[in-house]
């Protein structure tokens, strides 16, 4: 199969950047760091890094290889070079180095490369290109054969998903600003009635979490999960989980996953019924 180079930025390289992880996730069911809901959640707020060009490989099924840039700050930039497992052309190396020069060439302070720590590949070349290795976090998983039963929301709180509150600013605005409902409307994968809320009775908005379900791999994603400082070990977090999660099998997924860093985040992840599998490294290259 004859592959060609093509680059793309904005909302194509989205679009590029979906099916290459979905055809990723389709060849193996545990390798990588990311699914096609992930880089959906990264494009929740415009960026530097949107108009960069994305490389991406691609033969008679798409894209088979690709190198994503992300920039969250003007000087915290991510670079993610992805190969679909099983893949020969392009070799992995190459699409590693590519990254690497295309990372630098964007960023003046420097980026950062996860890598997780099962990919002996990647990490052999995150270390032959002398990166530092600096911190990690950690994935787990769920079944849908072992979802967890429905908690209970404590008394004065409600539920509610976006397609109860359309015209209503998103509880997300603060701290991604006001043009996130328009750009989560711009992904794919995103659906109103999995982007949950808790409300107190007077409306105010304690805590919030987005639920991502991508029919092409039957994956549910949790990205992300936030209470507000003063409604915190009320058991906010773990009944939306539960509703979450419960609504990702009913929409089909085989499987639901999570990632975090902090202990309080594994507690609550295991509380409802997550496995904790892989952990990654987040390897960073310093500008010249
Ligand atoms: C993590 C977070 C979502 C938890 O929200 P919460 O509503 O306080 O969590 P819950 O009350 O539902 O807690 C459920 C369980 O999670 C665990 N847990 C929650 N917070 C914890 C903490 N600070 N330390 C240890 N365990 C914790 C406990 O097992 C808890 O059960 P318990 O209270 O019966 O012991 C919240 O602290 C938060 O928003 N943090 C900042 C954002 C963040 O880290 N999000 C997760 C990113 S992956």
């Amino acid at each position: 199969m004859s592959v060609s180079e093509v680059r793309a930025a904005g909302h194509e390289a989205l679009l590029l950047a979906t099916k290459l992880l979905q055809r990723a996730r389709r060849a193996d069911p545990h390798a990588g760091l990311w699914e096609a809901a992930d880089v959906q959640w990264w494009w929740r707020t415009p960026r530097r890094s949107d108009e960069i060009e994305k490389i991406f490989w691609v033969d008679d099924e798409g894209p088979v290889a690709g190198v994503l840039i992300t920039s969250w700050t003007d000087d915290a930039w991510q670079c993610d070079p992805v190969v679909v497992p099983g893949a020969s052309d392009p070799e992995t190396n190459v699409v590693w180095t590519r990254a690497i020069e295309h990372a630098a060439s964007h960023s003046e302070t420097g980026f950062e490369v996860p890598v997780s720590d099962d990919d002996r590949t990647f990490t052999e070349l995150a270390q032959r290109s002398e990166l530092i290795p600096g911190r990690h976090d950690s994935t787990a998983w769920m079944d849908a054969a072992g979802p967890p039963t429905v908690s209970a929301l404590p008394p004065g709180f409600q539920l509610v998903d976006r397609t109860q509150r359309r015209d209503t600013p998103h509880p997300l605005r603060r701290r991604n600003g006001n043009g996130v409902a328009q750009r989560l409307a711009q992904c794919p994968l995103y659906d109103p009635a999995l982007d949950l809320a808790v409300e107190t009775s007077d409306g105010k908005v304690a805590g919030y979490s987005l639920y991502w379900f991508d029919p092409t791999t039957r994956v549910g994603l949790v990205e992300p999960v936030r209470v507000e400082d003063e409604f915190r070990r009320r058991g906010l977090a773990r009944a939306m989980l539960c509703t979450g999660t419960d609504r990702l099998i009913g929409r089909g997924a085989d499987r639901v996953k999570i990632s975090y860093e902090t202990d309080a985040a594994a507690a609550l992840y295991q509380s409802v019924g997550f496995r904790p599998t892989s952990t990654a490294t987040w390897y960073r290259a310093l500008s010249n």
